[in-house]
């Protein structure tokens, strides 16, 4: 097989074909391995992770090896606008979505605590885990993944690998949400926990993939008046969902204090 077909072919098969090349990509952090999906194609990784220029000759170097190690193969590079470094400067609103992450990932980090307090017997148990399926609900997905869904993505062709891997991952948190709610109907604790502690192992690694990887990766593929476009747009829907916001805010803050 041409080095031009294995460009072309999405990670996770090469990976499968080549296990070694997971390893390789690791220690360049690139998670393809554990991304879930592996969509991407081989000739788009150093460009999503915008990888350096010095270390996309090293890496591209040894993925070659690993598949020719009989024969000596270059691996074009990929063109670049500019030689900036990797430093996460984000437009405005890809700033406004990682702040609300922020947010969230308080959340996540008390997940633990409220899973040690679970009680679906009492009027206090069920309103702190109603409080929290509502910022779930409401703030990270009606809100934030909307922000995602229905604005920024809107900008980009959605059959994109990295698109349909953020897609997915929404979907599977909703899943796990409608689950919690079926197990409060149920009273059954342990299902509760479970979605609960699942849904908490998702978004860490789905924030970082937006921080690190989707978000810079739009900013660079967006012009300014899109950029500008959407940071209107957030601005509206922000101005619309301002007071429900304030009270997740201070749900959150209200669950650390007790639990921290
Ligand atoms: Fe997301
Ligand atoms: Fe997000």
């Amino acid at each position: 097989m041409s080095i031009e077909e294995y460009l072309n072919k999405g990670v996770k098969e090469i990976i499968t074909e080549f296990p070694e090349i997971e390893q390789i990509l690791d220690e360049y952090e690139i998670g393809c391995g554990t991304c879930g999906e592996g969509l991407c194609l081989l000739k788009d990784i150093v460009e999503i992770h915008d990888v350096d220029e010095d270390l996309e000759a090293e890496l591209m170097l040894r993925i070659s090896k690993v598949i020719y190690p009989d024969k000596s193969v270059v691996i074009p590079k990929r063109r670049r606008e500019n030689q900036e470094k990797k430093l996460f400067k984000y437009s405005p609103p890809m700033k406004k979505m990682v702040s609300e992450h922020v947010l969230i990932k308080r959340w996540v980090a008390l997940i633990p605590k409220v899973i040690e307090n679970l009680d679906l017997e009492t009027e206090e148990g069920l309103q702190l885990i109603d409080q929290g399926i509502d910022f779930i609900r409401n703030y990270a997905d009606k809100f934030h993944h909307a922000k995602e869904e229905d604005e920024a993505f809107k900008y980009f062709d959605e059959n994109l690998a990295m698109i349909q891997v953020i897609r997915k991952d929404h979907v599977r948190v909703r899943a796990h949400v409608k689950a919690m709610l079926e197990a409060i109907e149920n009273k059954d604790k342990d299902a509760l926990a479970a979605n609960l502690t699942a849904y908490a192992e998702i978004l860490p690694e789905h924030i970082k993939k937006e921080d690190e990887i989707l978000f810079p990766w739009m900013d660079r593929n967006l012009t300014t008046q899109q950029v500008g476009r959407l940071y209107s747009r957030f601005n509206e829907i922000e101005d619309d969902f301002r007071t429900a916001a304030e009270r997740h805010r201070i749900f959150i803050e209200r669950l650390e204090t007790e639990f921290c």
